[in-house]
């Protein structure tokens, strides 16, 4: 499987300043409208504590969780003690996948590259290793780009990771990312997308659809294309990442949902409180999740 249009690049076409490695045109990214949307949610994240904000007496310090929540799904299965050579997270914001790994997991790394879009994020993680200092060390590269071309040797990493990533990615994009993943990842690596496509037969996606369609011009940017499982298990086997991986799982997230929680910014009356009574039968969790995860078997 060939690479988009058969470019690489390395790190030596970035710069690497205060800890992060930039792209040398740093100021083409800065002016493409995802970068800026990123940097945005980045300096807020969400509205989510700041550790660079946590005064030195805060609880926080010396229990990371309340600053970061404990993730679930598939990093709840993920093995303790664990040890690689080389882990690649796509989207790794500000580092609550790598420290709850390091920390609860007990995962270990000789190399850890963290790609994101978003400078502030990037910092923000930065941050976070020097309060908390997840994997302990491991040599850390921390590369802000695009994630389409990444920056890696072929067949070099142990294990890739991302986390409610690619659903604000573009669907081309998506495609070459993950033909990328698939160079850069050993024959038999393991890879672990949690939560990562959203389920195009979830009622609370489609009702989000049909409002988008009513107004065409202004369309919520951040969350864009949905997935069936079938079209996910194709596009991971046309990125080759199959071929590396042959044993995978592609599984419904256990988040459900026929409510949005907003529509254009207006909170849905009981939203959350119908998704979360939500207990569907077997057969109706491919129909009702908010989400896919996808990972190989390999652990
Ligand atoms: C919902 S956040 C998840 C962050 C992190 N994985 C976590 O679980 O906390 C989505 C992340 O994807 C990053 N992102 C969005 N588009 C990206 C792109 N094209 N390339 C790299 N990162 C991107 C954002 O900056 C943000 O950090």
């Amino acid at each position: 499987m060939s690479s988009l249009f058969n470019t690489k690049i390395s790190l030596n076409d970035f710069l690497l300043r205060d800890g992060i490695y930039f792209p040398k045109d740093y100021q083409q990214l800065n002016s493409t409208e995802q970068k800026q949307r990123w940097d945005k949610i980045g300096k807020t994240y969400y509205g989510s504590q700041k550790i660079e904000q946590a005064a030195e007496t805060s609880p926080i310090k010396q229990d990371y969780t309340l600053l970061t929540g404990r993730p679930g799904g598939t990093w709840l299965k993920f093995p303790v003690n664990k040890s690689v050579d080389s882990i690649l997270e796509i989207g790794c914001g500000y580092g609550r996948i790598p420290l709850f790994l390091s920390k609860d997991k007990n995962l270990r790394c000789q190399r850890y590259y963290g790609i994101d879009i978003s400078e502030s994020l990037l910092r923000r993680l930065l941050k976070c290793k020097q309060e908390y200092d997840f994997f302990p060390g491991a040599e850390f590269h921390v590369i802000c780009a695009s994630a389409e071309l990444l920056p890696i040797e072929d067949n070099s990493i142990d294990l890739v990771i991302s986390n409610c990533v690619f659903m604000h990615i573009p669907d081309a994009q998506i495609r070459n990312l993950l033909v990328e993943i698939s160079r850069v990842l050993k024959p038999g690596g393991i890879f672990i997308f949690n939560h990562s496509f959203h389920n195009k037969s979830c009622p609370s996606h489609q009702i989000h659809n049909f409002v988008r369609r009513l107004n065409p011009v202004k369309q919520n940017p951040v969350y864009l294309k949905q997935y069936s499982a079938d079209e996910i298990k194709a596009m991971l086997t046309a990125s080759g990442i199959t071929t590396k991986c042959p044993q995978y799982t592609v599984e419904p997230t256990q988040e459900y949902a026929i409510l949005p929680q907003k529509i254009k910014g207006i909170p849905v009356p009981f939203a959350t409180t119908i998704n979360r009574s939500l207990k569907p039968s077997a057969t109706m969790k491919e129909t009702l999740a908010y989400g896919y995860s996808a990972y190989s078997n390999n652990w």
